[in-house]
């Protein structure tokens, strides 16, 4: 089953490509500039009527959900909330009428998820899964839902399910966009956005080499930061928490402007800093952020994008992705901390997949 491959993570990395256009087919329509779902069981009625949306989940399919705030915020100007499900279960939130619920996992087993979801849909809430795992208990539950297709995902650390996670959150903005105020252009050319985006991940796919490099310079340190801002804030946390769950050394995610208000005491020479910072609105922002660890003796890692020639000024390593629309970057800037969380695994003779205490599936509280 491994085929050419050393490790499932591995394999499942470079999957990304086609799980992506799993998650697409059949749910793109340019003839009517938006996203298509099947299995929603909500009346267009119900769906335009929706005025905010709760997304609840954990670990990296938290992360997602942290994205999917921002894409669909931007997209469908409709509030987003996002919770914990081990909070949400228990913390009593006031959740507004016309909420629409969905819980995002990829087992669709995780035990507070599904104590999440049941106590939403037990307060008459729809609830919808988004979910990789067929017929799995969450799955079932929901009133209804989307499937990622992205196959099974075997290595312990989430890849593909979180990359096929975002690009279905991108699509709910996209639909519940036009449902409200997009225009045919606009969504049109999101979809265009999205078709684009596979060709995008596979050139990203290129970046291991770097990362390599990368994870050969700083395997033996014991903390790293990784810092972003807008979109790339979430993608933070999901690569600090891809190293230190397969690599077990310790790293934080940032919104990058946050520095200053403690973790910058952490930076010394054996502290590096990965900076996420393809170009966009806050590029420049997060390029000042950057030179604040520079001028303190940290090492700085950049996942910049090819045409960037400032950047190689500053930062000691840079890894270049390709360009995308803003509202993607995560899709794609994700690869390159994929591969440094797998090759610093590697070099400390871990066991990429199957990180000691941790499961695949958290089916307990
Ligand atoms: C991280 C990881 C975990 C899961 C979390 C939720 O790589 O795999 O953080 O994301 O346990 O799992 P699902 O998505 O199955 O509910």
């Amino acid at each position: 089953e491994l085929g050419e491959f050393e490790h499932y993570m591995l394999k499942e990395i470079f999957e990304q490509p086609q799980s992506l256009e799993n998650a697409m087919r059949g749910r793109l329509s340019l003839d009517n500039a938006t996203a298509v779902f099947g299995g929603l069981n909500l009346s267009p009625q119900e769906l335009r009527s929706v005025d905010r949306i709760l997304l609840t989940a954990c670990g990296t399919s938290w992360h997602a959900a942290m994205v999917g705030e921002y894409m669909i915020e931007e997209m469908a100007r409709i509030p987003v909330e996002v919770e914990y499900a081990s909070e949400l279960r228990y913390r009593n939130p006031p959740v507004p009428q016309r909420t629409l619920v969905f819980g995002i996992t990829q087992s669709g087993e995780t035990a507070d998820t599904l104590a999440a979801l049941r106590e939403m849909k037990r307060k008459g809430h729809p609830t919808l899964a988004i979910c990789n795992v067929v017929g799995s208990s969450i799955a079932q539950e929901a009133d209804g839902g989307i499937y990622l297709h992205a196959g099974p995902e075997v290595g312990v650390a989430s890849t593909k399910a979180f990359t096929s996670q975002l690009a279905i959150m991108a699509m709910l903005g996209l639909y519940f966009g036009r449902l409200n105020h997009l225009s045919f252009d606009q969504g049109y050319r999101m979809i265009q956005a999205l078709q684009a985006l596979p060709d995008a991940v596979r050139q990203a796919l290129n970046t291991r080499e770097q990362a390599k490099k990368v994870a050969e310079k700083y395997q033996a340190v014991n903390n790293f930061l990784y810092l972003g801002r807008y979109f790339n804030f979430p993608v933070a946390l999901e690569g600090a928490l891809k190293l230190k769950e397969i690599s077990y050394i310790h790293a934080e995610g940032y919104p990058a402007a946050e520095l200053k208000h403690g973790p910058i005491a952490l930076v010394d020479e054996n502290t590096p800093s990965v900076f996420i910072m393809p170009q966009g609105v806050v590029y420049d922002k997060v390029m000042s952020n950057l030179q604040e660890i520079k001028a303190r003796g940290g090492p700085v890692i950049a996942i910049a994008n090819e045409d960037d020639h400032e950047i190689e000024k500053y930062a000691d390593d840079v890894i270049r992705i390709p360009k995308v629309e803003e509202f993607l970057q995560p899709i794609v800037s994700v690869i390159p901390l994929q591969f440094i969380a797998y090759h610093i695994a590697l070099l400390r003779g871990c066991d990429v997949d199957k990180p000691r205490n941790l499961a695949k599936s958290v089916t307990v509280e």
